[in-house]
């Protein structure tokens, strides 16, 4: 297939080229610098150059492409209006260029906000709807798709999708961590957060791209829920730190924004994605990662 893919340069985006490329897929790369660029090239990958805010050119990929991986964010975490802004209209482009092909849009999400007290499934619906909502509830405006013609699938990430080089939320708890002198956890650091390596993250991507069928949510999850006190733990032995709770009221100040995120319980299980795709992660689990090093 020939596949666009947003996000290409990105974390999961690099890795997830290289498994479509060894799965003999034609891949073309959105990348808004020449470095992106230049990394692709490299691979082997085609490159469309642009930004997520260049809506034609993102219509113009999709278009021509068989498939559509769309991983790319802008991450202002600071600010997350922008970012759900650009998510939403980019989801909709990508959405409106397939309608009616029966192509395949996998889309990125994440596993936050499904359920309260209990490890989130692939049967729970995200009641993220409408621009002001987390991610820009860019999950159901790309499933609506499905009934005009669209192979939709979400992707949705464990909130750590780990591994050496990654510069997402452990990447910037650990670096809180040796910022403050101490690495701490949330409360009583009994939540949890779900976790997959990188590379069994993108073969899912690859895998689903060939064999999930519209309207199918993947889990993208290895470890089903790793407490926050096991983490704060493995990072104080990385760093030779003491751990530490931090209290509730004070999490949004000692961790900036990554501390809502930190202190939320964000469990879910991939059963039905395993057996959909005959996934089986291999990778190294969160601590092992973090234990030889991945973060150091
Ligand atoms: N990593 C995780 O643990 C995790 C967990 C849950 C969900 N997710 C979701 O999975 C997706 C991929 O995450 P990731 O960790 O791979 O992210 P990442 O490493 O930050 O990569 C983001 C990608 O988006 C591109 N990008 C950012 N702003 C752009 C813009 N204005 N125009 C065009 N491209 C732009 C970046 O391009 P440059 O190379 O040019 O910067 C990069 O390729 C995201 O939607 C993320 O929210 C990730």
């Amino acid at each position: 297939m020939r596949v666009f893919v947003t996000g290409a340069s990105g974390w999961i985006g690099s890795a997830t080229v290289d498994e479509l490329l060894a799965a003999g897929h034609e891949v073309t790369g959105l990348a808004r610098s020449d470095a992106s660029a230049a990394a692709l090239r490299a691979k082997g990958a085609l490159v469309r150059r642009g930004d997520l805010d260049d809506l034609d050119g993102i219509r113009a990929g999709a278009a021509g492409a068989d498939a559509v991986v769309h991983l790319a964010n802008k991450h202002d975490f600071s600010n997350p209006a922008v970012s759900n802004a650009a998510e939403r209209a980019a989801v909709r482009t990508i959405g409106d260029a397939l309608v009616g092909t029966d192509r395949p849009f996998l889309l990125a999400s994440g596993v936050a906000g499904l359920t309260k007290s209990r490890p989130a499934t692939e049967d729970d619906a995200s009641t993220a709807h409408g621009p002001d909502s987390p991610r820009g509830g860019a999950e159901n405006l790309a499933l609506e798709f499905v009934d005009r013609g669209v192979r939709t699938v979400s992707l949705r990430f464990a909130p750590t999708v780990h591994g050496t080089g990654d510069h997402g939320f452990i990447a910037t708890i650990a670096a809180v961590a040796r910022e403050k002198g101490v690495s701490g956890y949330p409360g009583d650091g009994t939540n949890r957060w779900s976790a997959v390596h990188r590379l069994d993250a993108a073969r899912m991507v690859a895998l689903g791209l060939e064999k999930a069928p519209a309207g199918a949510r993947l889990h993208a999850v290895a470890e089903q829920g790793v407490r926050t006190r096991e983490i704060a733990d493995a990072i104080g032995r990385t760093f030779n730190l003491p751990v530490t709770s931090i209290n509730p009221d004070d999490v949004g100040d000692h961790f900036g924004w990554v501390g809502a995120f930190f202190a939320m319980d964000l469990t879910a299980t991939s059963t039905a994605t395993r057996n959909l795709l005959g996934w089986t992660p291999t990778g190294p689990t969160l601590i092992e990662d973090l234990d030889t090093g991945a973060y150091r």
